[in-house]
């Protein structure tokens, strides 16, 4: 199989490039990423020689058509997936969000090659605390965030040209990933590093609400079962039982590093910020028999953490920016 993978250079689809190239020796990848400052090529330093990497714009819709006409399948990851940027500066949510899907689902139209939609259970709003319902196939979209607004348009162009135009397509909605690679920004790899730079963690507000956290690898391997046996038109949420509130993740991370469970600052709430997410993935696990394989979060987290001790060439030349976009965002101490 030929497989072009948009965003490959980023956080899941790298994993995706290693587990597809490591597990698939059938399998030729090719990766179109832009490189945008979540962008890595190091992150494909170990695969370089076995895949085909072209540094390129998803809204680029004569290289798009180009590459697509070359291919049998496309897994598309690419995408700004950062809330606080989005809030901060939501138009390149919409021009690579959504003008970047119309671009890939247009190619993949006139070539009449397959399409995996990568989405987020953002697109679903939040829950309450209390709600004994999690996120299913049925929750009417209602996103919160300039970020998951725009992954909700670019979910409802692929429903469309699947209807309308007869696109061999379909979607997944993960909760939130953790595993290696992931950029400095985001919640778990930014409080690590700072407590490997003696920086004590930063919670938003209160702490209290609510991730569904599943290891980027068992997302990974849910993406391509749905590939390879998913329904057309069919959307599947992937998720792991996973739910912890912040705090009790920043306590983990604290207990880890050998630190008192109090040793973390609470700063200045995210505008709008959704209070829980959860997932209900009976529909994956029954009819793909898709499930996870790391049911520890602890295990999964402190391997993790050792990423992070072990590769601080990675992350090391982004944490300076990251901290001081977050600062000059009015990030505050409580
Ligand atoms: P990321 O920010 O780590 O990586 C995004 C990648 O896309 C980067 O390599 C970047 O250079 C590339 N990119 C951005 N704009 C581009 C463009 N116009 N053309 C080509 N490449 C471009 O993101 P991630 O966390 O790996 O998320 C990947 C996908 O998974 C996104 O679609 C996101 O919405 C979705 N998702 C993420 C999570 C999560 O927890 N991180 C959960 C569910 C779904
Ligand atoms: O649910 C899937 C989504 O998960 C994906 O679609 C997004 O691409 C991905 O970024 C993630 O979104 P979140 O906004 O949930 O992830 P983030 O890592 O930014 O934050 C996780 C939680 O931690 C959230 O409640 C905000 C909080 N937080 C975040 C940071 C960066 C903190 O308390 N402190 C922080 O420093």
């Amino acid at each position: 199989m030929r497989l072009l993978v948009t965003g490959g250079a980023g956080f899941i689809g790298a994993n995706f490039v290693h587990q597809s190239v490591t597990s698939r020796p059938d399998v030729h990848v090719t990766v179109l990423d832009k490189l945008t400052y979540a962008g890595n090529r190091a992150s494909l330093d170990q695969v370089a020689d076995r895949i085909e990497f072209v540094h390129g714009d998803i809204a680029d819709t004569a290289l798009v058509d180009r590459l697509v006409g070359g291919v049998d399948a496309v897994v598309h990851f690419a995408a700004e997936s950062h809330n606080d940027n989005s809030l901060a500066d939501p138009w390149p949510f919409v021009q690579t969000n959504i003008v970047g899907t119309y671009s890939l689902l247009q190619a993949v139209r006139r070539h009449q090659v397959r399409y995996h939609h990568i989405s987020t259970d953002e697109v679903y709003g939040d829950l309450e605390l209390d709600d004994p319902k999690a996120f299913d196939e049925s929750t009417p979209y209602n996103p919160s965030s300039p970020y998951s607004a725009s992954k909700a348009s670019s979910d409802m162009l692929v429903r469309a040209w699947v209807r309308s135009f007869g696109v061999r397509a379909t979607i997944s909605n993960c909760s939130n990933n953790y595993g290696p690679r992931q950029h400095v920004e985001k919640f778990i790899p930014r409080q690590i590093t700072n407590l490997i730079d003696g920086i004590r963690p930063r919670l938003y507000g209160t702490g209290h609400q609510v991730r569904d956290w599943i290891h980027v690898d068992d997302h990974n391997s849910a993406v391509w079962e749905i590939l390879e046996r998913g329904r057309i038109g069919q959307t599947y949420l992937i998720g792991a039982d996973g739910e912890r509130d912040n705090k009790s993740v920043v306590e983990m991370i604290l207990e880890a590093f050998g630190r008192a469970p109090d040793d973390f600052d609470h700063v200045t709430d995210r505008p709008g910020h959704d209070l829980r997410y959860a997932i209900d993935s009976s529909l994956l696990r029954t009819e793909l028999g898709w499930e996870p394989r790391y049911r520890d979060f602890r295990t999964g987290l402190e391997a993790t953490i050792d990423w992070y001790r072990e590769n601080e060439s990675w992350w090391r030349p982004r944490k300076a920016a990251t901290e001081s976009a977050y600062a000059a965002a009015g990030e505050k101490v409580l």
